[in-house]
C-alpha cells in the first residue's frame, strides 16, 4: 500500500513539475514576443495644418472606428477588461496630464498608427494596426493633423496588459496574436492607395476592417478567434442566403447609417460597429456598395 501511494505522489508530482514548467515557458516565450524590437525605417509623412485637412481626419477617425475605442475627445479609455484577453486600454492621445501627444513625433505618430509600433521599437497591444497600415500617406497625415488639433485632456490610465490566459492562447493557437505588429509586413513595399472615387478599388480601400468579422470574401460564418457568444457574421456579398441583392444602394446607406436593414432588424452595435461606418459620407457607402456587388457572389461561410 506504502508503495502504491508512493507512486501516486510520483505521478502526481512529476504532472505538476510538468504543467509548471509549461506556464514557465508560455511565459518566457509571449515575454519575448511582447519585448521584441521592431526597426521600421522612418517613413516621412507631411504633416497639414489647414482646416480642411484637419477636419477630413477627423471624418476618418470617426469612421475607421478610432473614435469608439479612443473616445470623443481623444481622451482614451477602458475598451475591455476580461481575464480570457487582458485589459484593452486605449491611450489618452491629447496633450492633457495622462496623454502621449507632448512626447510624440510625428514619426513617431506614423509609426504607432501604420506599424503598430511604440517609440521604442516594441510592439502596441490590442490597437488594430492591420486596418490601417494600407491607409494613404495623405489619409494617415490627416489624422495625425487631426489628433493633434485636439485640446487637451486630462486622463490618466493604466497601461494595456495582456492576462496569463491571453499569452497562453496566444502562444498555443496558431494564428491568433493580441500584438498586431506582427502581423504587419513592415518591410515590403508600401500598398498604392487607390483614386478616391465611387469605385470598387476606392470601396476595398474603405472595408479592410469588415473582413476581420465578414471574412477575406465577405460571405461571412462564425469569426474566428471571437468568443462563442457572439454571433456569426452574414453574409455580405451578393450570393447566396445574402439580404443585399434585395436592397438599393440608398436602403444599404440607410442600413449603415441607422442600424437597420429593410427588413427591419436592428444590428447590434455592440457587433456590427454601424455607429463608426454612419459617419461615411454618401459618395464612401456607394463606394462600398459597388465594392461588394462587385465580389464574388458565394454561398454563406466560405471565408
Ligand atoms: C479596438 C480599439 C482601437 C481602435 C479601433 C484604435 N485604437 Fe489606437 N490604441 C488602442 C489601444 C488599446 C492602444 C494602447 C496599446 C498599448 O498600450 O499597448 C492604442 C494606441 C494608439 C496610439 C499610441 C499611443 C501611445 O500610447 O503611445 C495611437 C497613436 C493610436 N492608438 C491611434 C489610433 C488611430 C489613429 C486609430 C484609427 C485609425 C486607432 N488608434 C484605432 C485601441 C484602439
Ligand atoms: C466586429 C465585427 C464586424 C465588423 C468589423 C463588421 N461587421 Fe457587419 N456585421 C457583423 C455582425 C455580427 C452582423 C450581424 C449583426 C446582428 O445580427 O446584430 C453584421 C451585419 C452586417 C450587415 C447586415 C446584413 C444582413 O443580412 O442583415 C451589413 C450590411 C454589414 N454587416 C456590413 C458591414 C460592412 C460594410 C462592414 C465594414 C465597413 C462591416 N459590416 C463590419 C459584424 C461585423
Amino acid at each position: 500500500m506504502k508503495k502504491f501511494f508512493k507512486w501516486v505522489g510520483i505521478v502526481l508530482g512529476g504532472f505538476v513539475g510538468l504543467i509548471a514548467i509549461a506556464l514557465v515557458v508560455i511565459y518566457v516565450v509571449s515575454q519575448s514576443r511582447l519585448t521584441h524590437v521592431y526597426q521600421i525605417a522612418e517613413e516621412p509623412i507631411s504633416i497639414p495644418t489647414d482646416t480642411a485637412s484637419i477636419e477630413k481626419g477627423r471624418h476618418i477617425f470617426q469612421f475607421r472606428g478610432c473614435e469608439a475605442c479612443h473616445g470623443e475627445n481623444l481622451e482614451g479609455t477602458v475598451y475591455l477588461d476580461d481575464p480570457a484577453v487582458g485589459k484593452v486600454i486605449s491611450s489618452n492621445l491629447t496633450t492633457g496630464n495622462g496623454g502621449v501627444g507632448s512626447a510624440m513625433s510625428d514619426s513617431d505618430w506614423a509609426r504607432a498608427i501604420r506599424h503598430g509600433v511604440r517609440p521604442n521599437g516594441t510592439g502596441y497591444l490590442f490597437m488594430p494596426s492591420t486596418e490601417f497600415y494600407f491607409l494613404s500617406d495623405e489619409d494617415l497625415g490627416a489624422v495625425i493633423a487631426y489628433i493633434k488639433s485636439v485640446p487637451p485632456v486630462d486622463s490618466s490610465l493604466p497601461a494595456s496588459e495582456i492576462s496569463f490566459t491571453g499569452r497562453i492562447v496566444m502562444t498555443l493557437v496558431k494564428g491568433i496574436t493580441f500584438i498586431p505588429a506582427e502581423l504587419i509586413p513592415h518591410d515590403a513595399a508600401r500598398p498604392t492607395a487607390p483614386e478616391v472615387g465611387t469605385t470598387p478599388e476606392y470601396g476595398e480601400y474603405l472595408t479592410q476592417s469588415c473582413k476581420v468579422c465578414h471574412g477575406l470574401t465577405m460571405s461571412g460564418g462564425v469569426i474566428p478567434g471571437f468568443p462563442s457568444t457572439w454571433p456569426p457574421a452574414p453574409n455580405i456579398t451578393f450570393g447566396g442566403g445574402s439580404a443585399l441583392p434585395t436592397w438599393t444602394e440608398d436602403e444599404f446607406i440607410n442600413t449603415i447609417r441607422t442600424g437597420k436593414t429593410p427588413e427591419g432588424k436592428e444590428l447590434r452595435a455592440e457587433f456590427m460597429p454601424w455607429n463608426s461606418y454612419k459617419f461615411m459620407s454618401d459618395d464612401e457607402l456607394k463606394a462600398v456598395f459597388v465594392y461588394l456587388e462587385s465580389l464574388p457572389r458565394l454561398e454563406y461561410g466560405n471565408r
